[in-house]
């Protein structure tokens, strides 16, 4: 079974707030997205590779992907992977953000086993289990009440899919602008979606600090 990844690189990055689209802002010595480009790239179940990018005219510099195939981004996250779906032909697809640079090939391939090993699961998703306490709260911050940590997880990119499934899934619904990640709309439909554990160092790149911490993890990686 052959697999394609989509990279999710078309947001402008307003949180991070660099004078460059977030994916190509530099980080540890690259642009961003070219750290989850070299761990698809290794990734032996990937075959091919689909980015978004921004729309021309977002200021900055938007540099040319080698290798890849590009799609014009949409004015929401899930309309840019649309966007990308149209393009794909293999039977199963791995959504994962340019803003988790962090990613290891690994991770891919384990996801795609997965994926392989249950033809029932509709999605594979990567995921950490939450730490902090968490709650919900009301407009007037009052809390409503708190969680059961125990089966709350955090959820990442690379998301694996059956293709078809996430095509009917972005296909039939209104909710694609405020979908906040793929998999929501696969379970809107019914489908089964399992998560995988993966490492919390597979963290997004959102806002400054966030990008200090990647800066630093990465630099330690390659052993600079
Ligand atoms: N993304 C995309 N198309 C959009 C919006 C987001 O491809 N219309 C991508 C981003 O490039 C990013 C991923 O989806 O890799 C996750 O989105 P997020 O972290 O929210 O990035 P931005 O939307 O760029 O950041 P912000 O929300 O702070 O503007
Ligand atoms: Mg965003």
């Amino acid at each position: 079974v052959s697999a394609t990844a989509i990279l999710a690189a078309a947001g402008s990055g307003e949180r991070l707030g660099a004078d460059a689209p977030k994916a190509f802002v530099e980080l540890a010595g690259r642009p961003m997205l070219e750290w989850s480009l070299a761990a698809i790239e290794a990734a032996r179940s990937i075959e091919e590779v689909i980015v978004t990018m921004p729309p021309n005219g977002t200021t900055g510099t938007v540099p040319s992907v080698p290798g890849a195939t590009t799609v014009a981004g949409g004015p929401s996250r899930s309309e840019s992977v649309a966007n990308a779906l149209a393009r794909v032909e293999t039977e199963l697809v791995l959504v994962h953000d340019a803003a988790r640079p962090l990613v290891t090939p690994e991770l891919f391939d384990a996801i795609v086993a997965e994926l392989e090993a249950d033809p029932e699961a509709a999605g594979v998703i990567a995921a950490t289990p939450v730490v902090d306490t968490t709650k919900e709260v009301l407009r007037d911050r009052e809390v409503h009440r708190t969680l059961d940590r125990s089966s709350l997880w955090s959820i990442q990119t690379p998301q694996g899919f059956r293709t078809e499934a996430l095509r009917a899934a972005l296909d039939s619904t209104e909710l694609l602008a405020l979908a906040s990640d793929d998999a929501m709309l696969v379970e809107r439909m019914g489908g089964r979606v399992l998560v995988h554990e993966a490492s919390p160092e597979n963290l997004k790149v959102t806002t400054p600090l966030d990008l200090r911490v990647a800066t630093e993890l990465l630099r330690g990686r390659s052993g600079s």
